[in-house]
């Protein structure tokens, strides 16, 4: 993998289309590569944007075959994950003393350990995994430019800091789990007026112990391989328009994802064209804030690129809508880095 451009900012400022767009543009730029734009807001607008429908699969979007789209969803990962440690918890139980016997304990599994009772944070952090699979060399296609379309600040955050406190969440996890099996097997140790060793020296149960360790262990490691590579190969661009607000918010932003990604430009979407400002009183006092804030927003971040891009007659949608809006947003490019390294 080459690259992780990763979209940020206020809602309704135009991300997801910016997502879209530059995939749709790279995707042109480089048919030797392969370009995959993911969706990491739980509330997916791709599809809608694509006019395709996606979801939770890796989705062709052009004809080339070298542009591809996924809106995953971390609670389908959550579920993998916990099948598989569930099957692994039976026959731990199974092999246990006397608690092997009593025919409620699948059920008790069953129903303690769910995919609903992973916390919400390891799930949004399954998110991430995606980019991962991208460039696993266990996966099909490999990527080399991955586009991250993100949720809000607020969230986007959230998301940044659950591989960085992965460790924490999974240890916390693994003992809650292991605290109400252990809760349970000493309530069956009371109604058989016994005292049993749950855990009591057995080659096989040991095996399966560790196993069961490796896998959350797995999962960690993944979350540290993660973070280097948002570390080592992220490019952030936010995502604003020429107000207040979403001016404040980028400057938010750009101290908050500090220390997790490099920050390297910011759209400036939804300007008002000059010539539309021009015919109407209105749209000319939208143009005179707007123009302010862009003068601002372009001293306040005069160290990084700045892509404006005017807000277009037609919605950019479809492959060919969200091709004229890359037109727009990144005018005549000599080369695809100018995109990929501004
Ligand atoms: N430059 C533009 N010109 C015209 N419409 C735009 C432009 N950028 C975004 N839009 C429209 O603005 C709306 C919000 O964009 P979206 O990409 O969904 O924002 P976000 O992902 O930040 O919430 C969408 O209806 C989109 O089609
Ligand atoms: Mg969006």
């Amino acid at each position: 993998m080459d690259r992780i451009i990763v979209l940020g900012g206020k809602g309704g400022v135009g991300k997801s289309s910016i997502s879209a767009a530059t995939a749709v543009l790279l995707s042109d730029l480089l048919p030797n590569k392969k370009i995959l734009v993911i969706s990491f807001d739980m509330a997916h607008n791709l599809s809608d944007l694509f006019s395709t429908e996606i979801g939770n699969k890796l989705t062709k979007l052009n004809d080339t075959g070298n542009l591809w789209g996924i809106e995953p969803d971390p609670n389908i990962y959550a579920e993998e994950y916990t099948k598989i440690l569930i099957e692994k918890m039976k026959i731990l139980m199974k092999r246990m003393p006397i608690v092997g016997f009593i025919p409620q304990i699948e059920e008790f599994i069953d129903t303690t350990f769910t995919a609903d009772s992973i916390p919400l944070a390891l799930k949004n952090a399954m998110f991430f995994q995606k980019i991962l699979d991208a460039g696993d060399l266990s996966q099909e296609i490999l990527f080399d430019i991955v586009v991250v379309d993100m949720p809000p600040t607020g969230n986007m955050l959230a998301l940044f800091e659950i591989p960085e406190d992965q460790v924490k969440v999974v240890l916390k996890y693994s003992l809650n789990f292991y605290n109400s099996i252990r809760g349970a097997i000493q309530n069956f140790s009371k109604i058989f007026k016994k005292l049993i060793s749950p855990f009591a020296d057995d080659k096989k149960r040991r095996e399966l112990g560790v196993e069961i360790l490796k896998m959350v262990q797995d999962l960690e490691q993944r979350g540290e391989r993660i973070t280097q590579l948002i570390h080592d190969i992220g490019s952030l661009r936010l995502v604003t328009i020429a107000e207040k607000p979403s001016f404040q918010e980028i400057k938010r932003a750009r101290e908050l994802t500090r220390k997790y990604i490099d920050l390297h430009g910011v759209h400036v979407n939804l300007l008002i064209p000059e010539d539309a400002a021009e015919n109407c009183d209105f749209c000319d006092n939208i143009y005179s804030t707007q123009q302010k804030y862009l003068k601002e927003i372009t001293q306040e971040f005069i160290n990084l690129k700045i892509w404006e891009s005017r807000r277009l007659k037609k919605e950019p949608i479809g492959i060919n809508g969200l091709r004229d809006l890359a037109k727009e947003v990144y005018k005549e490019l000599s080369s695809a880095n100018e995109i990929l390294y501004p």
